[in-house]
């Protein structure tokens, strides 16, 4: 799906629910919350929080919670997704999430959501020249 195919309704409900999933995040070290969205290509929405952890390196982000949740139920491709964080400000999503997220969707739109304004994205942009399936010998499908 292209950007532009993101109509208004489908994002404010992306939205909406990047920002309820954001209220459960699991922050006691950070106290930073962010809650992702994503839009699978038959249009169900997976949303997800960051889920901290005792041993720092083991915490999660939003965007990984909501990809691992869908991918585990078996949906692997994207329309978009959204994310949203507590700071109110537009969030873009980490280097380990890019990462995970361009296994499945390179050309993924991603909506950082701030209240004030929001910036839209490619994936690829955001994570250009990427290391992906294709790269390997024996890639699978
Ligand atoms: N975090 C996310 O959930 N997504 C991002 O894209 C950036 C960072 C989380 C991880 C950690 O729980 C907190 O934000 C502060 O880094």
């Amino acid at each position: 799906m292209a950007i532009t195919a993101l109509d208004e309704a489908t994002l404010a409900k992306l939205e909406t629910s990047a920002l309820a999933a954001m209220k459960m995040a699991y922050n006691p070290y950070s106290k930073f919350g962010v809650g992702a969205a994503l839009l699978t290509e038959e249009g169900l929405i997976f949303s997800g929080c960051n889920v901290e952890n005792a041993a720092y390196g083991h915490s999660i982000c939003a965007e990984r919670t909501a990809l691992l949740k869908a991918v585990s139920e078996g949906h692997r491709k994207f329309a978009a997704i959204v994310i949203v964080c507590s700071s109110g400000k537009p969030v873009a999503p980490c280097g380990a999430c890019r990462q995970t997220l361009n296994e499945f969707a390179p050309d993924l739109p991603v909506v950082m959501a701030g209240s004030q304004k929001k910036i839209t994205q490619s994936l690829r942009e955001l994570l250009p020249r990427s290391f992906g399936p294709e790269d390997l010998p024996d890639s699978p499908e």
